[in-house]
């Protein structure tokens, strides 16, 4: 009687029935549980906390790690059939972000059992969830950490309301609610399952889709994000209070000239931008369409009829044609024109009237431009 009063008040403090609350504290498997995320926007974070907090209640040792911060590894855990490990983070140009990649590729060999969990861009028209697209985000951290020795029993994306503001506004207050709802319903089954040891695949629905974009996901990893980090800067209204610097993920904004500036090895976590206290945090949306048709179209085309006219370069022609030589031209001569015209937006932005004209045609700067952070 005592033992059905205590499941009855746990029932209403849990996700889960009284009937599932008692089958899986039967069933646990595992008595720890190590849980590695890097998040921008808090939605890897708040998954790797519900789950961590659901490990708690069944009694199971736990320890959160946040791959941002340098942490020291306990080897031994690496190996115990009692541990479970597991890895959370944002998807990125469908792709696990290189922060977590770069991780995983020096993680240290181990047997243990372990989880993957990407979430992605969720959104919702009307009453319809329309999910995001993971690409290769779990089926390449799934094959690394396999190639290291462990054991995967599970893999799942997640969606959570989208953080890309770069691309879009911010989703409103009642849409990011009913996101939220339907994410803690699906990530408590997987928690559930999981803690239990019961093997958990549910990426396999997407995996034809993942394929076809593979081409896409090279293109972001190796060009789209370095495009991407130069499309930031901060407005008129920064007091330079250095949050951004400070809590960077990747350190990969620094002070140039008294202003933040953004450096190539940025993630686009979009952490910097919904956290700004100022709201000055911008994409220079107008400089930056202006900047990509002049690279990738009319600077490519006078180089590539330059170079035809020149003896050395035939054979190049023969080979690859016009075309081959116009698409070489842009990414290399791509990448230096961005550098050089990010230090010419910084340079513009010191004076109060480019400034102004910067920020006016930054859609991110109006207020139907929402920002978004996971509370
Ligand atoms: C630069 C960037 C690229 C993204 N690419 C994708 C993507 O390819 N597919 C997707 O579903 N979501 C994508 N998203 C959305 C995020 O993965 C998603 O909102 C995630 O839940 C954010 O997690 P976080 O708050 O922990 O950073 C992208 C977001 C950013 C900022």
């Amino acid at each position: 009687m005592v033992c059905l009063l205590f499941a009855r008040k746990e029932k209403n403090q849990n996700l889960f029935s009284e009937k599932d609350y008692l089958m899986n504290n039967e069933s646990l498997k595992f008595n720890k549980l190590i849980i590695f995320y890097f998040s921008g926007t808090g939605n890897a974070k708040k998954s790797s906390e519900r789950i961590i907090e659901n490990a708690e209640e069944k009694g199971i040792e736990t320890e959160l790690v946040n791959i941002s911060n340098k942490t020291r590894i306990d080897k031994n855990t690496l190996f115990s059939k009692d541990t479970l490990l597991g890895f959370c983070y944002p998807t990125h140009g469908f792709n696990a972000p290189p922060l977590i990649l770069k991780f995983l590729s020096s993680f240290p060999k181990g047997k243990s059992d372990i989880f993957v969990l990407n979430t992605r861009a969720g959104m919702k028209l009307y009453k319809l969830f329309l999910p995001g697209i993971g690409g290769l985000a779990l089926w390449l951290p799934a094959l690394m950490l396999f190639f290291k020795g462990y054991k995967p029993i599970g893999f799942r994306p997640v969606d959570m309301p989208s953080n890309w503001i770069s691309l879009h506004p911010g989703l409103r207050k009642k849409v990011v609610d009913s996101i939220h709802k339907r994410w803690k319903r699906i990530l408590g089954k997987f928690s559930n399952k999981i803690l239990s040891g019961k093997k958990v695949f549910n990426g396999f629905f997407w995996l034809p889709i993942d394929i076809v974009l593979i081409p896409i996901t090279i293109l972001y990893y190796c060009i789209g994000r370095f495009f991407l980090a130069k499309t930031f800067y901060a407005n008129y209204n920064c007091n330079m209070c250095g949050k951004c610097i400070r809590e960077c993920s990747v350190g990969a904004i620094k002070k140039v000239s008294g202003r933040p500036y953004w450096k190539f090895s940025c993630e686009s976590c979009m952490k910097c931008m919904n956290n700004c206290p100022q709201r000055a945090i911008e994409t220079a949306h107008a400089f930056t369409f202006l900047l990509w048709w002049f690279i990738f179209s009319v600077l490519p085309f006078f180089i590539t009829i330059n170079l035809k006219n020149v003896k050395f370069f035939e054979p190049l022609f023969e080979i690859i044609h016009f075309r081959g030589v116009f698409d070489i031209s842009s990414v290399l001569f791509g990448f230096i024109s961005v550098f050089l015209a990010y230090h010419l937006l910084h340079y513009l932005l010191r004076f109060k009237f480019f400034n102004y004209i910067i920020t006016k045609t930054s859609l991110t700067h109006y207020k139907f431009w929402r920002r978004y952070k996971a509370e």
